[in-house]
């Protein structure tokens, strides 16, 4: 998505570690115009799957979620890091592993807003080794929903997330894919 791929290149900085730091529209200060057209495009690729819902993880992927959940006219759930005090027993969790952070974040989602009969969205911000990913097709399959695929802003294709989730025949859509960022440089994949 080249609007994307603009804000990447002039915004965007690589940190060491391989990290991309993106936070002046989508992981702290939040561009909504291209949030929106992440939003649309998102729909136009999963055109035809009669989504029911979409579901992402706090924070950083609600914005692209909700825009999504939008466009679509359907509900957007976002799964909770940390288990509301208001949250009873009936919830579906999976456990996350962040290598960024070297800590297990266990997501919850209450059971009541995923139902057998909901075609189901992913969407998350980044994709590097698929940990969040892989967390939220856990509860999908809990569930007993049907998963229409994973829509990814930023997909890190050296990391294997990405292949992971192709590998289990899964549709994955990530409207921009970086080949690497050796160098302090973002170089995208080309298709
Ligand atoms: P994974 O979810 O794909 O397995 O990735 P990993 O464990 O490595 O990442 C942990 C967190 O770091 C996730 O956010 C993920 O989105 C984010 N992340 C991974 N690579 C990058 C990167 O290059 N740049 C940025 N900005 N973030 C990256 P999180 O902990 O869930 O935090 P939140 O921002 O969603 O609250
Ligand atoms: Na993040
Ligand atoms: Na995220």
């Amino acid at each position: 998505m080249k609007e994307l791929e603009d804000a990447i290149k002039n915004k965007g900085q690589v940190l060491p570690g391989n990290i991309l730091k993106v936070n002046s529209f989508l992981n702290h200060q939040i561009d909504p115009t291209l949030m929106y057209e992440i939003g649309k495009e998102f729909v136009k690729r999963f055109a035809d799957d009669n989504i029911t819902k979409v579901i992402t993880v706090e924070s950083s992927g609600i914005a692209p979620a909700v825009m999504t959940g939008l466009v679509l006219g359907v509900p957007v759930i976002f799964a909770r890091k940390k288990k509301p005090s208001t949250l009873n027993d009936a919830a579906y969790s999976a456990d996350v592993y962040s290598y960024t952070k070297q800590k297990t974040n266990r997501i919850f989602i209450e059971k009541k807003f995923i139902s057998p009969n909901d075609n189901v969205l992913i969407i998350d911000d980044f994709l590097a080794n698929g940990e969040a990913t892989k967390g939220m097709i856990k509860i999908v399959k809990a569930a007993q929903a049907h998963l229409v695929g994973v829509g990814i802003v930023i997909e890190k294709s050296f990391q294997p997330g990405a292949d992971w989730i192709t590998n289990h025949g899964i549709h994955l859509e990530s409207l921009a894919r970086i080949a690497s960022l050796n160098d302090n440089e973002v170089t995208f994949k080309k298709d």
